[in-house]
């Protein structure tokens, strides 16, 4: 047995039971972090914020919302960044890692960038500008520059910034970002890139052009907002082929959702797709962190986006771990 597979036995004996948490266990790993999105929102309710301050559980926190493009430049070189502060200073006095979340999204977008009518050069430049001053002001911090770039089908979203500028807004954004924070850890991030398919596919070829053309790229981040018993086969070997192409990789956004209601079963197998999930993050070394995309069903974004279902994360609507939350410790370490 490698030698490392010792670590978790150790932690337990260091750990009464029970202590063994996400956190922890991540960093047992050899993981860089465990953490949750969050929003600005949900930081009046005060036995959530205690939690989400629990860094034994979470040493990482994203902004879920605000620091995005309509939060940050709500109008054209008007640069908004209060929101995005109070999470950044959160994670800051709980000594938490804080992940950027996003310079470049088709969702979330100001009206004046969509229907600005602008031609190439000129969103191009406001692309760079939008980059340049969101990663300047949280530098240090790793973001998600390019979000969501593709179809299902693995062609090019036709996005504004894809129908103005073609794959040419990426490369800005990313250069702009490298250049505002040299040490800023640059992710493209997409939804339903967890298993091998077109969509992989696509992202692994425009990571491997852009880094043939030296355009800086350092990560993938696949968000796996996932289904209960659909969690894919091939998670654990995409995560591999993605590090293979030279970049690390992150899941960024994981929840797992299912048919509301909630019954044990359906639990019971959400614990093993938890699991599932964090293993194959554990099993890939350039896997360097897995976030969720926020920690109770209480705040959820699922259920108001998909209609009758719901139960995504590993904390119940009352604050209450479920048995995903013992899947993740078991992810860690199995
Ligand atoms: O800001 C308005 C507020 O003024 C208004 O009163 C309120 C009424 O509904 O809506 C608020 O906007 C909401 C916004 O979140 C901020 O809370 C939007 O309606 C709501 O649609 C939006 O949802 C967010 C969603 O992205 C937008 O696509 C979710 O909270 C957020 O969790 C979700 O996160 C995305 C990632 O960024 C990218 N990957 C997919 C993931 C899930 O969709």
């Amino acid at each position: 047995m490698h030698a490392k597979n010792f670590i978790p036995i150790l932690l337990l004996a260091i750990f009464p039971k029970g202590y063994c948490q996400l956190a922890q266990l991540a960093t047992a790993a050899g993981k860089l972090y465990f953490g949750t999105a969050t929003d600005n929102p949900e930081l009046t309710d005060s036995p959530y914020v205690t939690q989400l301050g629990n860094t034994a559980d979470f040493h990482q926190i994203t902004a879920g919302n605000s620091m995005k493009w309509d939060a940050t430049e709500p109008s054209r070189g008007t640069f908004t960044f209060t929101a995005g502060d109070t999470i950044a200073n959160l994670a800051l006095s709980h000594g938490q890692i804080l992940r950027g979340h996003n310079c470049v999204w088709h969702n979330q977008l100001p009206s004046w960038v969509t229907s600005g009518n602008f031609n190439n050069a000129t969103l191009l430049s406001i692309v760079q500008t939008h980059c340049s001053t969101l990663v300047s002001h949280y530098k240090g911090k790793i973001p998600d520059t390019i979000l969501e770039p593709f179809n299902d089908d693995g062609t090019f979203r036709q996005s504004v910034f894809f129908t103005t500028t073609g794959t040419a807004y990426i490369s800005a954004a990313l250069r702009a970002a490298r250049a505002a924070d040299p040490a800023a850890k640059l992710y493209i991030n997409d939804f339903n890139i967890e298993g091998t398919g077109a969509k992989s596919t696509a992202m692994a070829n425009l990571v491997r052009s852009l880094k043939s053309q030296g355009v800086p790229i350092d990560g993938i981040g696949v968000q796996a907002h996932l289904i209960v018993g659909e969690v894919p086969s091939t998670l654990q070997q995409n995560l591999q082929n993605f590090v293979n192409l030279g970049v690390e990789v992150a899941i960024t956004e994981l929840d797992i959702r299912m048919t509301l209601p909630s019954t044990q079963a359906l639990l019971t197998q959400q614990q093993q797709d938890y699991q599932t999930v964090i293993h194959a993050c554990k099993a890939v070394s350039g896997c360097v962190g897995v976030t969720i995309w926020d920690w109770t069903d209480k705040y959820s974004w699922v259920p108001g986006t998909f209609s009758g279902q719901g139960a995504a994360c590993p904390w119940d609507q009352n604050l209450v771990k479920k048995p995903a939350y013992q899947g993740i410790v078991n992810g860690w370490m199995q």
